[in-house]
């Protein structure tokens, strides 16, 4: 079945079954990389995307149920906040593997997009539904706050 879903503002045509994950769309037929199929089961966040201003885990979201634009890491040339959070991340080498870092981002623009100053409680609040096996997680908190200023 063709669905049509709007990913960076840009409207994609997939075929695909309409109950099959968002991200398997996203990822096999919109050119999106930084999602990741981390667990799958909706644990660790690497899949993370935004929908309507909020992270959505995108291996556990049927496509069919996407009415609304898709934020995904790729759009941070045109998003302020993630374009700070890309440099903040950088500045604090705050990767080690990398791969829960776009998850990580997805939902640190979440928060700073409400909340231009967090606490670090706030932020580690924010970012529970993340995890990294590498354990930066010190770097990754500090890249959020220096995004912050
Ligand atoms: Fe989606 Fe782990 S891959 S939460």
């Amino acid at each position: 079945m063709t669905t049509s879903i709007k990913v960076n503002g840009k409207l994609q045509t997939v075929e695909t079954d309409p109950s099959s994950p968002l991200l398997y769309a996203l990822r096999n037929d919109c050119d999106i990389n930084s999602a990741k199929y981390g667990c799958g089961l909706g644990q660790c966040g690497a899949c993370m995307v935004i929908i309507n201003g909020t992270p959505v885990r995108s291996c556990i979201t049927p496509i069919n149920s996407v009415n609304s634009n898709v934020t995904t890491l790729e759009s941070y040339e045109s998003d302020r906040v993630l374009n700070a959070l890309n440099k903040a991340f950088i500045a604090e080498q705050a990767v080690q593997c990398g791969f829960c870092i776009s998850g990580m981002m997805m939902s640190a623009k979440t928060l700073l997009d409400t909340n231009k100053r967090p606490t670090e409680q706030q932020i580690k609040v924010a970012l529970n539904g993340n995890l990294c096996r590498c354990g930066t997680q010190t770097r990754i908190l500090k890249a959020i706050q220096r995004a912050a200023k």
